[in-house]
């Protein structure tokens, strides 16, 4: 009797051990309901311009998740135009089904709505979503993505006071619609969570964050502008860098911090300064700008003891002309190989230390004219996105009359002319591809993959030459999924191709992707046991092409 006692607890035991496996690599359920509309009434700039808003709040709502959890979100679109939405950095994993780009998905239309439904899959780290079509993004619709630890892993640093969320970027002036019709149209300053500079007598609102002497907080801050780079720093205090986009890096302590377009870091921040007000400014960086301080995002850091306001001169960043200074910093944001993230082994267990290449393209980012319009390119070819999602080509009809594979140049030393196509590059499933951007331009670019974090492996001058190779770090290569390109040199980084699916490559500075800087690259896995992609959600919506064809598919 007791031996069978002591089994049905030790089955109970494994039982109970098994299920707590379960729930926490399937996560938990998050559901949301999204209403995107146009307000009128915000005016960050005190002009009259539409603004996009989630559940009425601008920037929209915080997504607070922990690795593995299931997200559903509701997204209703009650503005005048069709919407998508796509989730900067989170990787989809066999699911690019759920991207919300105009390569991945059809738009919700006005009036309608569409659940979305993903996993944060093995990640963790700070991230944003926004608005993917239609220029919408310089409307605002973005938001913060929080993937949180799970508590099992410990992570690198003690549990911060409290965690604060900044979206900053550009901002125009004139509405979204306008600026995508207008080639001339460009931002005028920078907004901190939406709002206007401290330091500005006209504007409506500042952004203030309250911390308790002693204390130690944690700033998740990303670049959500249209195209200008700043240059991010609080008087008086340092900080301690401490992750970009999903990956721990090295604890580097900085006076300042360059976040280019479509980039996302945390930074600790020890509130151990005497009891007072102090400026938190974003100011532009590697860019004309015709006044640094009126140009500037400008917020308070409010001790909350504090009579005193922020008083003083800003503080003073670096020269915002100084690429070095830039390339310097970009090139000492290391990884931390030893910790753990989103899986309990070190991160540093899967390194390109050793690797082998199977492929590798170098895409130039550049400016040229078609039909008498400026448009931007990827090695002379401006794409045009088709009215057919390719994901939905490739799943039903080969990509058939939708586009063209492997017709693309992917080496830039190749002349090809200036033209414009929709053009779809295969990826080697589970192969090492290395990605050299050029920048043929004389501002600033960033690149983004969706689908993967990849390895920042170079940042070099001029053109990229295969001795460049020589110059990698493939020793502590940061991991993210946006990097910049400064103008007239590249940047290299490498990515295992281990996610079967239809993934954008594009410039993440808003005028250069919407004008044609991007491409697609397909990862096919062929062999269809045992990790498969994920088929079509049955929720899948239909345009295009499939409108025609509709009738053969279901009846
Ligand atoms: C986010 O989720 C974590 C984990 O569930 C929780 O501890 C934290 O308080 C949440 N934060 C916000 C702002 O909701
Ligand atoms: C639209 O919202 C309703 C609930 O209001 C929901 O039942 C339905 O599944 C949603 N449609 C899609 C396509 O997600
Ligand atoms: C720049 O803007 C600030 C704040 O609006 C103003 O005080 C300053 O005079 C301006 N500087 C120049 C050179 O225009
Ligand atoms: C990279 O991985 C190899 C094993 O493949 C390991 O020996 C090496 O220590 C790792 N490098 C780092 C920096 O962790
Ligand atoms: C590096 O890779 C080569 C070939 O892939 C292999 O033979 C060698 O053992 C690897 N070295 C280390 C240190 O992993
Ligand atoms: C699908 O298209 C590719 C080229 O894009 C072609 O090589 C292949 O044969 C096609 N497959 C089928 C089944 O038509
Ligand atoms: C790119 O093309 C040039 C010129 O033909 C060639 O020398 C070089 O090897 C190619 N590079 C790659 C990575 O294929
Ligand atoms: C693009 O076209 C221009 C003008 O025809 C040419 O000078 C340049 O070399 C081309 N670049 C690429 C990458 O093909």
């Amino acid at each position: 009797m007791v031996s069978m006692h002591a089994l049905a607890w030790k089955i109970y035991w494994v039982v109970s051990f098994v299920l707590q496996l379960v729930s926490v690599t399937k996560g938990e359920d998050i559901f949301l309901e999204w209403h995107l509309a146009l307000d009128l009434t915000i005016q960050p700039v005190n002009v009259d311009q539409p603004v996009i808003t989630i559940n009425g709040l601008f920037p929209g709502p915080l997504i607070n998740s922990t690795t593995n959890d299931n997200i559903n979100i509701n997204v209703f679109n009650d503005m005048d135009e069709p919407l998508l939405l796509t989730w900067n950095g989170i990787q989809q994993r066999l699911n690019s089904w759920q991207d919300g780009v105009s390569g991945t998905n059809c738009p919700i239309l006005p009036g309608s709505n569409w659940t979305y439904a993903f996993q944060m899959k093995d990640q963790i780290g700070s991230f944003f979503y926004f608005p993917s079509i239609k220029f919408q993004k310089a409307g605002g619709g973005f938001g913060p993505i929080r993937v949180n630890n799970r508590i099992v892993i410990s992570v690198p640093f003690p549990k911060p006071e409290a965690e604060f969320d900044l979206l900053v970027g550009d901002w125009i002036e004139q509405s979204y619609k306008a600026a995508r019709s207008d080639w001339s149209i460009a931002p005028a300053m920078i907004l901190m969570n939406g709002k206007g500079s401290f330091i500005d007598p006209f504007a409506k609102s500042y952004e203030s964050f309250t911390v308790s002497p002693g204390k130690i907080y944690r700033f998740r801050i990303s670049n959500v502008g249209t195209g200008w780079s700043f240059n991010f720093r609080i008087q008086n205090h340092k900080m301690l860098l401490v992750e970009t986009e999903g990956s721990y890096t090295s604890q580097i302590e900085l006076d300042s911090l360059d976040v280019h377009v479509g980039q996302s870091y945390s930074v600790f921040v020890a509130a151990d300064q005497d009891v007072a007000d102090y400026y938190i400014v974003a100011s532009p960086k590697l860019f004309e700008m015709t006044n640094e301080t009126s140009q500037a995002a400008v917020g308070v850091l409010h001790y909350d003891t504090s009579t005193t306001l922020a008083q003083g001169p800003l503080p003073i960043g670096p020269d915002p002309s100084d690429i070095e200074f830039s390339v310097n910093q970009a090139r000492s944001i290391r990884w931390e190989p030893s910790v753990g993230a989103a899986r309990p082994n070190p991160q540093g267990s899967f390194n390109v230390s050793n690797v082998t290449l199977s492929q590798t393209f170098i895409l130039e980012g550049s400016l040229a004219q078609i039909g008498g319009g400026p448009v931007y390119t990827v090695n002379n070819v401006s794409y045009i996105a088709p009215d057919t999602p390719l994901k939905l080509a490739d799943q039903y009809i080969n990509g058939s009359g939708v586009y063209q594979l492997d017709v693309f140049s992917v080496n830039s030393s190749l002349q090809s002319p200036v033209t414009t196509g929709t053009f779809v590059v295969t990826g080697q499933h589970k192969g090492w591809l290395e990605l050299v951007f050029e920048n043929d331009l004389i501002s600033m670019d960033s690149w983004h993959l969706d689908g993967f974090g990849f390895f920042v492996v170079g940042f070099g001058e001029g053109k990229w030459m295969p001795e460049s190779r020589f110059t990698y770090n493939l020793q502590d290569p940061v991991v993210r999924s946006t990097v910049q390109v400064y103008p007239k040199r590249w940047t290299a980084v490498y990515v295992f191709l281990d996610n079967p699916g239809m993934w954008n490559l594009r410039s993440q500075h808003l005028k250069h992707w919407y004008y044609g800087q991007e491409l697609y690259i397909r990862v096919h896995n062929a062999d269809p046991n045992p990790v498969k992609e994920r088929q079509p959600p049955s929720n899948i919506l239909l345009c295009g092409q499939f409108f025609k064809v509709l009738f053969f598919f279901f009846f």
